[in-house]
């Protein structure tokens, strides 16, 4: 993993204490990385403890510090409890990323009710389980800044992403009603849309992934999002802007568009 050590762009970061998921590898892993280079301290949440614990001793020079934080987010005895030790300690975080998630592409054929729960389970229990009680506690107080991890493949379905893409697109109209809701109150919440990033996660794909990014750049340009008032954090713009693009497009138009681009399904 590489390091935003000299990253003038999050030098100036107005946050104190993180907490992201699935901060073992991948995006939220960089992300850690660059909130940590910049002097902000992480609690650092994921299953396996020895990637949580990878991360804090590669970031032992860091100005910031990682604060281990092992759970399951399907447990939300887990993430109640690790709330409750915020309560007491009264050192809640005072941004949340909400990035933790899995990818299971299968097609049509393979699709199960519980595969596809699964998924669904993790992608979107997951991310409310831990919602409630940071949302509980940043109305209270009336303060706090909270990103949910969607994607662009929640814009439209996709083939062989059926339960992924529902998830996503889930978490896309769960960050949109929120975000009316909290208008008025100084609880934000953003929502990031990233395109395809290099991760363990997009290694499972079998074709070739447009406009892929590296973990650092995608953490460099959600930081800066982070530090912006844009409701949605997406990126790589030229690749977004074509997938905006597409969402407006009637059905017949949209299926033949994809149906090409990718090979697979019927026009
Ligand atoms: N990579 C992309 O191109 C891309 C694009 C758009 C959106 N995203 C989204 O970005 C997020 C991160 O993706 P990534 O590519 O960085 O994936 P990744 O490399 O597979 O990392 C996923 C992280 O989530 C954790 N996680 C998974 N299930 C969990 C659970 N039940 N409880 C706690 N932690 C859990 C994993 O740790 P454990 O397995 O140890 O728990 C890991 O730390 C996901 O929400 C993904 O959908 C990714």
């Amino acid at each position: 993993m590489g390091t935003m050590k000299n990253n003038s762009s999050s030098s100036k970061l107005p946050w104190k204490r993180t907490w992201i998921t699935g901060a073992g590898r991948g995006i939220g892993a960089a992300l850690a990385h660059g909130l940590c280079w910049a002097g902000v301290d992480v609690y650092a949440s994921a299953r396996s403890e020895d990637q949580l614990q990878r991360l804090k001793s590669d970031l032992s020079d860091a100005p910031g510090r990682i604060h281990p934080c092992p759970l399951d987010i399907c447990d939300i005895e887990q993430v109640e409890r690790l709330a409750s030790d915020w309560d007491n300690t009264n050192l809640w975080p005072d941004l949340v990323v909400l990035n933790a998630g899995t990818h299971d592409p299968f097609p049509a054929a393979d699709f199960t009710a519980f595969r596809t729960m699964q998924l669904i389970e993790t992608n979107v229990g997951g991310t409310l389980n831990c919602l409630e009680p940071v949302l509980r506690h940043f109305m209270q107080q009336n303060h706090g800044h909270i990103a949910v991890m969607a994607s662009v493949a929640g814009y439209r379905g996709l083939p062989t992403a059926a339960a992924y893409g529902a998830s996503k697109a889930a978490l896309i109209n769960l960050c949109e009603a929120l975000h009316l809701d909290l208008k008025g109150t100084n609880v934000k919440l953003q929502m990031i849309c990233p395109g395809f990033v290099r991760t363990p996660l997009t290694d499972k794909n079998e074709f070739k992934m447009p406009a892929l990014m590296e973990p650092e750049d995608a953490a460099e340009r959600i930081l800066e999002g982070l530090s912006s008032n844009r409701f949605e954090i997406t990126f790589p713009k030229r690749f977004v802007y074509w997938l905006k693009l597409l969402r407006l497009l009637p059905y017949n138009w949209y299926f033949g568009l994809v149906a090409k681009a990718t090979g697979t399904g019927k026009g």
